[in-house]
């Protein structure tokens, strides 16, 4: 675990935190004895999650409810924030509609740019220059492995992943000689709410949130991206390595087997 309080804390921001992937950050940094700011879009779960964490770890937590891409959503944000050392940003919040890229009304392909591609980066630009004046610091991102190659069915939210995939590698690389961690972890198939409503027909068992979260944590100042899990990491490379046209034409039967209309 290359985490250590002295690097990244007192503070984490986590960007999608009632639920799933960004639930299990919140437990786990927790643990690591970080206070919490909390973002989610309802505010039922997200307030008993952080109030368990306070109970069981100690920890200050602050939440913020409503959707991240609200104007006034990241206002409340901000004036939470001015106050707390933030050393840690985890922005996992994600949008993602299924279907043919044209049968897909635009504002929804607008608002998955919005949640996965300018939310980070406005989350970015908010924390990350105290964390370069500091000297110290971290952001976690998340991509998907959908994002490694065009993937039919998902085409927006797979581009909005290849995007975090590159400007992950580009700021690890600018910021590097001032001390500040960033990495994104680029999972396959998790077993969260999000993917269980997606309700894909697959034999395959999604892998547990933990996993990921451990992956994200341990490649914290150490790499730029990593795959979470033996089969991903193979997966992962195989289709990096493939000719393009091959790549997308296995992930278009692997979706359309996922996703499209069942086949009798
Ligand atoms: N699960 C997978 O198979 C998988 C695979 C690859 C990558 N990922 C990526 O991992 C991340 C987390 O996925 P997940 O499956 O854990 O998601 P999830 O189960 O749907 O949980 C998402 C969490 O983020 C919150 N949230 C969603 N949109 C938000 C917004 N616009 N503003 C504020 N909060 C928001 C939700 O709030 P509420 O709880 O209030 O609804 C929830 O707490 C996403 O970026 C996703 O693209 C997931």
């Amino acid at each position: 675990m290359s985490l250590a309080l002295h690097r990244h804390g007192p503070w984490a921001v986590v960007i999608g935190a009632a639920q799933g992937i960004g639930a299990e950050f919140c437990r786990r940094l927790a643990a690591h004895r970080f206070n919490l700011v909390m973002v989610a879009l309802e505010d039922g779960e997200l307030r008993g999650l952080a109030g368990g964490l306070e109970r069981e770890h100690r920890v200050e937590t602050r939440t913020v409810s409503g959707d991240i891409t609200d104007p006034a959503v990241l206002a409340r944000l901000e004036e939470l924030t001015e106050p707390l050392e933030v050393g840690l940003l985890v922005y996992n919040a994600g949008f993602a509609v299924l279907g043919e890229w044209l049968d897909v009304p635009l504002e929804r392909h607008l608002h998955t740019v919005d949640v996965n591609v300018r939310g980070p980066m406005r989350l970015i630009a908010r924390f990350a220059p105290a964390m370069v004046s500091r000297g110290r610091g971290g952001v976690i991102l998340l991509g998907s492995l959908s994002g490694v190659q065009g993937s039919p069915l998902l085409a927006t939210y797979a581009a909005t992943k290849a995007f975090t995939a590159i400007l992950a590698e580009s700021l690890w690389a600018e910021w590097r000689p001032h001390g500040v961690d960033l990495t994104a972890v680029v999972p396959g198939a998790t077993d969260t709410p999000g993917y269980r409503s997606s309700a894909p027909r697959t034999g395959r068992a999604p892998m547990p949130a933990g996993e990921v979260v451990s992956a994200a944590l341990h490649a914290l100042g150490r790499r730029p991206w990593v795959v979470p899990g033996r089969t991903n990491k193979i997966s992962g490379l195989l289709f990096r390595l493939l000719p393009r046209r091959l790549a997308v034409r296995i992930m278009d039967r692997i979706l359309r087997g996922m996703y499209g209309p069942a086949v009798e």
